[in-house]
């Protein structure tokens, strides 16, 4: 059986051929003469059939060993059958059983949420985790691909920082030998240094926070992807974004019909996510809320009832542009026209995903973000080089930051972001 391996996403190149895989056996059924195996390589599911009177005595006992989970070689000729899920069945010719699995814990019935996130190890290999795993992939190469094609260089910013980039409150504090240290909360600073050497940037990498809510849209260790460009004005931003995200959406649309098929998206909202995306202002977005109903007045952040409400105005992602500077990060540009809101938007995502995107154009006078320092009382110590960018050949600026699990939510249409990521970090779980 010294058979080369071929793989189940490849079968449909070896029809009428012998072929060897190495699986795992997802399910299995029998009738007494014919043994059904579902098999799962990782690649794809395929059905194998065990024929009795077809196989020797040997094979047909090694086969009907087989337990939900077992791991196996199987051997068998590739036919096509329109029928099957995959196009495909194998008629097994051999099985080389590696081990037989007992009592594997997740079993074909219904299992609670905690259980489930308990053996999560174990949960990832169900056909529904594994298309949440293959889009979710498919989405990076699609964000790596978007920024090859439009000139921009990855530059990868330190995970250890000495000071916060969004605020304080959420900061996961660490020593550093003998000082304090923090997980990034954001590589944006760093990301401007970046911009300033080389243009345009991106950053793909995990970022903490220590936030103490328990929401279907926090994750405590999620990654973001962060663009920053010199010579880009908040205008250009938007149009920015709202290429690379209908980029991203129509290309895993290309690539991963059968996977959004497993999960029963409806792609039909997907296939609408086309440029230009609409565009509100934040005093727009308050008037909309009030006539709703909502008890909201100017200055007041958004919630997500807010943000469901506006998105469910729209069948697009939209901005929300000109924030309160009031809530907003010290960073972010104040409009020349009206300085107590700020060149900002957050996108949010349709059907009630909430803000996928949080971006600004930045301050680039030396002196107003001297005076940010001071009102946001920010240690000008720890942030001395960042002054120097606004010192040594300032230049006007724009980047964002795009939470890829609420992206992924969104996109495969998923309840809850604990999904989205193979081992969730979420408050009050840390295992496994
Ligand atoms: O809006 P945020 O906080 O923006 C920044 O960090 C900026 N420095 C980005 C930049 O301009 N370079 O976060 C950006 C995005 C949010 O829109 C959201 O998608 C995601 O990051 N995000 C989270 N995702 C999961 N769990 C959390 N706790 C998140 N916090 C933010
Ligand atoms: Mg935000």
């Amino acid at each position: 059986m010294g058979m080369e391996l071929t793989t189940i996403r490849d079968v449909h190149k070896h029809i009428g051929q012998t072929v060897r895989i190495g699986c795992w056996v997802h399910n299995k059924r029998s009738s007494g003469k014919i043994q059904f195996l579902q098999l799962r390589d990782g690649t794809g599911f395929i059905q194998g059939v065990v024929v009795k009177n077809e196989v020797s005595q040997d094979v047909w006992d090694e086969a009907s060993k087989l337990t939900q989970e077992s791991s196996l070689y199987v051997n068998g000729t590739v036919r096509e059958d329109a029928r099957s899920q995959s196009g495909f069945e194998l008629d097994v010719s051999g099985v080389e059983i590696i081990q037989v699995a007992v009592n594997y814990p997740i079993t074909p019935k219904e299992h609670g949420v905690d259980f489930l996130m308990d053996h999560r190890h174990l949960w990832l290999r169900s056909p529904r985790q594994r298309a949440i795993m293959v889009i979710r992939a498919q989405i990076i190469r699609a964000v790596q691909q978007y920024f090859d094609e439009n000139g921009f260089y990855l530059v990868d910013p330190p995970i250890l920082t000495p000071s916060s980039c969004e605020g304080t409150t959420n900061l996961f504090h660490t020593k550093y030998f003998d000082e304090d240290a923090y997980l990034t909360q954001s590589g944006q600073l760093y990301m401007e240094a970046a911009a300033m050497a080389l243009g345009k940037v991106y950053s793909f990498g995990p970022t903490f926070r220590a936030e103490k809510s328990k929401t279907r849209r926090h994750l405590i260790e999620f990654w973001m992807i962060e663009p920053e460009m010199a010579f880009v004005d908040h205008e250009q931003n938007l149009v920015v974004q709202e290429r690379f995200i209908s980029y991203i959406v129509q290309n895993v649309l290309v690539h991963c019909r059968k996977e959004l098929e497993t999960l029963g998206r409806d792609v039909s909202k997907l296939e609408s996510v086309t440029v230009p995306f609409p565009r509100i202002t934040y005093d727009e977005a308050i008037r909309r809320l009030q006539e709703n109903g909502h008890e909201i007045t100017w200055g007041e952040d958004f919630g997500a009832p807010h943000e469901t409400e506006i998105a469910q105005q729209f069948d697009k992602p939209v901005f929300i542009t000109h924030y309160p500077a009031s809530f907003k990060a010290f960073y972010m540009k104040p409009d020349p026209n009206r300085p107590e809101v700020v060149l900002c938007a957050d996108m949010i995502a349709p059907e009630g995903y909430g803000e996928i995107i949080g971006g600004s154009q930045r301050i680039d006078d030396p002196e107003l973000m001297q005076q940010r320092f001071a009102e946001h009382e920010l240690g000008e110590d720890a942030y001395r080089w960042y002054l120097d960018l606004r010192k040594y050949g300032t230049v006007p600026h724009s980047g964002f930051g795009l939470g890829l699990e609420r992206t992924v939510a969104w996109i495969c249409g998923l309840e809850h972001v604990r999904e989205t990521i193979p081992f969730p970090r979420l408050l009050y779980r840390l295992y496994p």
